[in-house]
């Protein structure tokens, strides 16, 4: 299963709201429809929406009927504007349009049929890196875990969240590969339950025992010293390594600190903003108060009631003990270990265990 993909001519997606119960996919070829697949997280997950975003950009290309570059150039910064709109806080989306951008003004004199093809061709590029980095990510992720061990994760980092394997979910699924993972506790995820849908979804197919929980049940567990390691994915990583992800993200790390539980974030280095320098700087997405008044179709909060539903919170960096990326398991002080990417491609040390407290094996 590819989340989203150029085929034949078209975008093709897999609409994620349906599952569990239906595998629906969704063919288009107008670039408003993976917009608003976005926007409704029929497409999610920050990896996924970057490469649904540059196919997006592809389509208005190829849909056009324009004669001119300079009327093509008109439709398509519309459309990058259009998307950049649709979500605020996953950051792979705007280096995806940025990218994608880029192309097209370098080749600005080319004729429409070539522009065309380039621009298809690097959008099919960022599909090709993000699995590659999401089968490194597993690969330096599984290093941590040396033991049989019980995982706790949140929210849902598979591959319906990128193109390939996943980020914290692709250390899982390589570490079980591997006989390191006992059990994986998934957060359920409100409001949009991407947890109980998705993850627990994924997992059961991979082979992997794992257990919904309700968000508030991760204390208890690590009371019970029943989780070894948490390991959650990210949508925006700070100069500084603070880092945002899904809702209750942050509960989590003050929880696992507190219990002495090593908590990891897996990200490829398309999730880092190198220009927010911390997180205070990130945007952060509020969605629609029917996200938390309804499930489905069914209102379970009194009508008139109050909504606060931001999707996101930012984790500070000195609750991560590593982050994992396709270039290795960035250390703190993340300040520096971040900065090193840009100078030097970074060589961090992917080999430090994070020594599992779990001694169950
Ligand atoms: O609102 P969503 O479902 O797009 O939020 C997704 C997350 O928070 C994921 O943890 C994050 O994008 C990492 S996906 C590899």
């Amino acid at each position: 299963m590819v989340s989203v993909e150029w085929r034949n001519g078209v975008v093709r997606f897999i609409d994620q709201t349906k599952l569990p119960h239906e595998e629906v996919y969704v063919e288009t070829s107008d670039y408003r429809v993976v917009g608003e697949a976005i926007r409704k997280l029929q497409i999610r997950g920050a990896p996924a929406i970057g490469v649904a975003a540059a196919y997006g950009l592809v389509l208005v290309a190829h849909a056009s009927s324009v004669t001119t570059m300079q009327e093509l150039s008109e439709e398509f910064y519309s459309a990058i504007n259009y998307f950049s709109q649709t979500r605020p806080t996953a950051v792979n989306l705007f280096g995806a349009l940025e990218r994608v951008r880029r192309t097209f003004d370098l080749n600005a004199r080319a004729e429409i049929p070539d522009i065309r093809r380039y621009l298809l061709n690097e959008a099919k590029m960022m599909q090709e890196e993000d699995a590659d980095a999401c089968r490194k990510i597993g690969e330096f992720g599984a290093g941590l875990i040396q033991i049989p061990s019980s995982i706790l994760t949140h929210c849902n980092t598979g591959a319906l969240a990128t193109t390939g394997s996943g980020t914290a979910q692709s250390v899982i699924t390589t570490a079980a590969k591997q006989g390191n993972v006992l059990r994986v506790f998934a957060d359920e995820t409100r409001p949009l339950f991407q947890g109980s849908r998705l993850t627990a979804w994924e997992l059961l197919r991979a082979g992997i025992d794992v257990t919904v929980i309700t968000d508030g049940t991760a204390g208890l567990l690590m009371q019970n010293r029943e989780v070894d390691l948490v390991i959650v994915g990210a949508d925006r990583i700070a100069a500084n390594g603070d880092t945002a992800n899904k809702i209750g993200t942050y509960v989590l790390a003050v929880l696992a600190r507190q219990h002495g539980v090593p908590f990891y974030v897996a990200a490829p280095t398309t999730t880092i903003d190198f220009k927010s320098r911390n997180g205070r700087n990130i945007p952060i997405e509020e969605r629609d108060p029917r996200d938390v008044t309804h499930i489905g179709n069914l209102r379970i909060a009194a009508e008139g009631v109050g909504v606060f539903a931001p999707a996101f919170d930012v984790t500070p960096n000195e609750f991560i003990h590593g982050i994992v990326t396709e270039v290795g398991v960035l250390r703190p002080p993340f300040v520096k270990s971040i900065a090193a990417l840009r100078t030097d491609g970074g060589a961090p040390d992917g080999n430090q265990p994070a020594v599992p407290r779990g001694q169950r094996a």
